[in-house]
């Protein structure tokens, strides 16, 4: 079986998808890691049996330094893929170059790079929106984009079923472009 390594920062509700649809079924998540000692996907993701690494960016002294050790931690597991899902950290040339990443990202990419992605497609007004997945490159969401989904919005759409709508896609779209990378 092919084996993944997820990076995540937070909730960890990608993560858990992941875990869900494809642990021990499509892949091994070899490990999930965070750099976020606080983050509640931690707890969710050992109920699920994943081995959970907590590498926290704030001990190091530099991007470089926390990507090296990153860099060290993904390797030890020789994916053959590894995914971040909500993972919220700028990376830099010393993980780009050396590990094999897709990222996902709330927005229509290329548009809305970067971070309040769903917040800022939400004010721009545009009808059809959407997520995209795409491999991780020195640019930050800049990278080719494997897959995306669209969704066109309500006229009174709020911001809150905006933003529901964006997550319900994320879940189904990062979990199906793993399953198909990994054929
Ligand atoms: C997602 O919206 C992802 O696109 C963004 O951060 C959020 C992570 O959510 N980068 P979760 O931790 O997977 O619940």
């Amino acid at each position: 079986m092919k084996r993944i390594v997820i990076l995540f920062s937070g909730e960890g509700s990608n993560l858990v998808r992941l875990i869900e649809e494809l642990h021990l079924k499509h892949c091994v998540v070899e490990s999930a890691i965070t750099n976020n000692p606080q983050a509640p996907g931690i707890a969710k993701a050992q109920a699920l049996g994943v081995r959970v690494e907590v590498i926290d960016h704030t001990l190091f002294e530099s991007r470089e330094a926390f990507d090296a050790a990153l860099v060290r931690a993904v390797h030890a597991h020789a994916p053959d893929l590894t995914v971040l899902a909500g993972f919220m950290r700028i990376l830099t040339p010393v993980f780009t170059l050396h590990v094999k990443a897709i990222n996902l990202h709330p927005s229509l990419l290329p548009k809305f790079k970067g971070a309040r992605a769903i917040e800022r497609s939400f004010e721009s007004g545009e009808r059809v929106c959407g997520v995209s997945v795409h491999w991780v490159s020195h640019e930050l969401d800049g990278g080719e984009v494997i897959a995306q989904e669209t969704f066109e919005r309500s006229a009174q759409e709020t911001l809150e079923g905006f933003t529901c709508s964006i997550r319900a896609i994320e879940h189904r779209l990062l979990a199906q472009t793993v399953k198909t990378l990994l054929q």
